[in-house]
């Protein structure tokens, strides 16, 4: 049955990409949990969406140009809603810690954020990160740049990675210069992916958050869904398989 991946967290419920947001999509039950990782300058795994602070936290600028103390001062809940106040930009780790400390046991989806700035020493940071912990649930890699999979694979060629793509170019592109274990599109290009994905790859479908989309994935056994209310997509998984 189709899995639900719980996208940046609950997304849908809590501000994006923090601890408060891991934390619910554990509590709710999520198959899997999806974030996204940046690198600061001085070198720390931290995780959130954009290249900037300006969205989702009171601070200006890019993670690239703000250390990790500087990151640390900022207010990554308020911005949603007040009853965050004081949520902080994760790293990588902490996330780690908390999906440990909570028990987590599904998968954890990884995306490497460097379809805009190339960061390097990203990849590297991260499976090193990785290879100090032992976790009860099993790791995926994405990203939008396949160049960042291939520089995966050849460091780890036994990680599973997911190709992530939202144009009919990048998919091909990506295709045609990566091992991978899985196809990650978005929902607009599903039915184009389904005639396109001929070695039957599964499929980990993004954002997938109305009833109707989530419905009909589960009608073509899709193998996963990212979704920013993982609450209401269990709930419709539940009725589903009565
Ligand atoms: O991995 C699926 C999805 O997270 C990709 O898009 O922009 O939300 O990172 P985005
Ligand atoms: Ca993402």
């Amino acid at each position: 049955m189709t899995k639900i991946f719980a996208h940046r967290g609950s997304k849908g419920t809590h501000p994006e990409n923090t601890l408060a947001s891991f934390k619910e999509a554990v509590h709710v039950g999520s198959d899997g949990i999806e974030l996204d990782v940046h690198l600061t300058k001085d070198g720390q795994l931290v995780v959130i969406h954009d290249e900037t602070v300006d969205r989702t936290t009171n601070g200006t600028g890019e993670i690239r140009n703000l250390t990790l103390a500087k990151i640390k001062d900022l207010d990554a809940g308020s911005w949603y809603n007040a009853t965050f106040a004081g949520e902080k930009i994760p790293t990588l780790e902490e996330v780690l810690l908390l999906l440990k400390e909570l028990g987590f046991n599904g998968q954890l989806n990884i995306e490497l954020k460097t379809d805009i700035i190339q960061y390097e020493g990203l990849v590297e940071k991260c499976l090193a990160l990785q290879g100090t912990q032992t976790c009860p649930f099993a790791i995926v890699y994405s990203s939008f740049n396949p160049y960042t999979l291939v520089e995966l694979k050849k460091i780890k060629p036994s990680q599973e990675i997911g190709l992530l793509f939202e144009s009919k170019e990048w998919a091909n592109k990506g295709d045609a210069i990566l091992k991978k274990e899985s196809y990650h599109p978005d929902l607009k290009l599903l039915d184009w992916t389904l005639d396109w994905n001929k070695n039957q790859l599964p499929l980990r479908v993004w954002t997938v958050n109305e009833d109707k989309d989530i419905n009909r994935c589960f009608e073509l056994q899709i193998e996963a869904i990212f979704t920013d209310y993982p609450e209401k997509a269990l709930q419709l998984k539940e009725n589903y398989e009565r």
